[in-house]
C-alpha cells in the first residue's frame, strides 16, 4: 500500500527520524561541538553550568545538576535522599526498567502501585494503600509525556512524610496545572537519550530541585562523593554530564517548546483521524499539557496490527511489553501475573505510532490509512 500526495508516494515511515532534526540545525550543532573540541574542556567545561542554569530556568526550579543519564539521575536522586537498605519506594510497574533498577541499585525495595488504564500513570489511591512503615519515597513516572496526578501524589506524600522524585525522563516540556514536569516533587529526573523530546548525541541526564542542600549533595555525589577532592565521606558515582552533550543541548533547548507544540499537533491529527476506529487514542487530562514523547494507542488485536504496520514499513513499538513486577531479575519480590491487572493488560494492548516534530502530514496519512486497512481487512 501507499499514500500518494503531490505525486510523492510514501511507502515507509520510521518510528522516529533523528537525521531530520540534525539537518535542520547542522551548522549550529557542528559549531557548538567544534568549540568544545577547540577548548579541550571535555569534563565539566563551562557549557555544563550554562546548560544547568538554562534548564533550571526552563523548568522553573532553583537548581539543575547535569548528570550522565536519566538512569544516573534517578540513582543520584535516591542517594541524595539517603534511601538505601531496608527502605521501600513506591512506583509504577508500567515504566522503563531504569526506574525500578535505580531503586534496587541503592539497596531499596520497589513496591508497585498499579496504573490508571486511561492515562497509564500511577494511581494515587493505590499509592496510599501501598505505604508501610518502611516507605521513604514515591517515584511517579510521567509516562509517554503526560504528568501523573501530582496534586494527589504530593498530598499523600505530605501526609505520610514521604519524598517525591518525579521520573520526568519522557516528559521534558510537559506541564501539570501550569507547572513544568520535574518542578513539583523534591527532585525531578530527566533523560537526554537521543530519541527524547530534548535529545543529546549520546547519553545525558539532569536532576532538578529547589533545595540547596540536595543540589550540593548531588553535585558532590556525581563526582564520586568526594569533598574536597580525594576525601570521601560518602560513596558517589562517576555521573557527570559530558561537555559536548551540554553544548548540543544548549542549542536544542531553544527549540524545545516549538518541537513539543509540533508533537501535540501531530498527535491531534492522529486522534482526529483515528477516532472512528475500534481503538483507544491517548487521553489527555484537562489539566495537563502532554509533551507527546510517544503517541500510544490501545487496541485488542495489538500484535496483529503491529505485524500489519511493520509489513507496510511503518515503525511502531511496544512501551513496555514486560511489566516491571514480572521481570525475571525481580522474582525475589514474589510477584505473579494478576498482581497488577491494569499494567498487565496495557502491556498487551498498547502500541506507539510514529510521532516526531518533523513527521509530515503525508507520512501520518500513510500510517492512518494503514491502520484503517488493518481494521477493514
Ligand atoms: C521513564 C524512564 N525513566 C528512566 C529512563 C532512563 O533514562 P536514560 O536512558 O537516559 O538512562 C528512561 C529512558 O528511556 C525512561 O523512559
Amino acid at each position: 500500500m501507499s499514500s500518494t500526495v503531490n505525486e510523492k508516494t510514501i511507502t515507509k515511515v520510521p518510528l522516529i527520524d533523528l537525521k531530520r532534526q540534525y539537518r535542520s540545525m547542522k551548522e549550529e550543532l557542528n559549531s557548538a561541538i567544534q568549540d568544545v573540541l577547540e577548548s579541550q574542556a571535555f569534563i565539566l567545561g563551562p557549557q555544563v553550568k550554562e546548560f544547568e542554569d538554562l534548564f533550571a530556568s526552563y523548568c522553573n526550579t532553583n537548581h539543575a545538576i547535569g548528570v550522565s543519564s536519566g538512569t544516573d539521575a534517578l540513582l543520584l536522586a535516591l542517594k541524595s535522599l539517603g534511601i538505601g537498605d531496608g527502605d521501600e519506594v513506591i512506583t509504577t510497574p508500567f515504566t522503563f526498567f531504569a526506574t525500578v533498577e535505580a531503586i534496587c541499585n541503592v539497596g531499596a525495595k520497589p513496591v508497585f502501585a498499579d496504573i490508571d488504564p486511561e492515562t497509564y500513570n500511577i494511581r494515587p489511591d493505590l499509592i496510599e494503600k501501598s505505604i508501610s512503615k518502611r516507605t521513604k519515597a514515591i517515584i511517579p513516572v510521567h509516562l509517554y509525556g503526560q504528568c501523573a496526578d501530582m496534586d494527589q501524589i504530593l498530598e499523600i506524600a505530605k501526609k505520610n512524610n514521604l519524598r517525591v522524585i518525579e521520573d520526568s525522563a519522557q516528559a521534558v516540556g510537559a506541564e501539570y496545572r501550569g507547572k513544568k514536569a520535574g518542578s513539583m516533587g523534591d527532585l525531578g529526573c530527566f533523560s537526554f537519550f537521543p530519541s527524547k523530546n530534548l535529545g543529546g548525541m549520546g547519553d545525558g541526564g539532569m536532576v532538578t530541585c529547589n533545595s540547596e542542600e540536595l543540589e550540593e549533595l548531588i553535585h558532590m555525589l556525581r563526582i564520586h562523593g568526594g569533598r574536597p577532592k580525594n576525601y570521601h565521606a560518602s560513596l558517589g558515582i562517576n555521573g557527570r554530564l559530558d561537555t559536548i552533550q551540554a553544548s548540543i543541548l544548549i542549542k536544542k533547548l531553544g527549540h524545545l517548546d516549538d518541537w513539543c507544540d509540533k508533537r501535540r499537533q501531530k498527535a491531534s491529527y492522529y486522534t482526529e483521524k483515528l477516532k472512528e476506529l475500534d481503538l483507544v487514542t491517548p487521553k489527555v487530562m484537562s489539566f495537563n499539557k502532554h509533551a507527546f514523547h510517544l503517541y500510544v494507542i490501545r487496541v485488542k488485536e495489538r500484535d496483529g496490527l503491529m505485524e500489519h504496520l511493520k509489513a507496510n514499513n511503518i515503525g511502531c513499538a511496544v512501551y513496555y511489553p514486560v511489566p516491571q513486577h514480572l521481570q525475571e531479575c525481580l522474582a525475589d519480590l514474589g510477584h505473579k501475573e494478576g498482581d497488577m491487572p491494569e499494567t498487565e493488560m496495557a502491556a498487551k494492548e498498547t502500541l506507539a505510532l510514529p510521532v516526531f516534530p518533523e513527521i509530515t502530514e503525508e507520512e501520518q496519512d500513510y500510517v492512518i490509512e494503514s491502520v484503517k486497512d488493518f481494521f477493514s481487512s
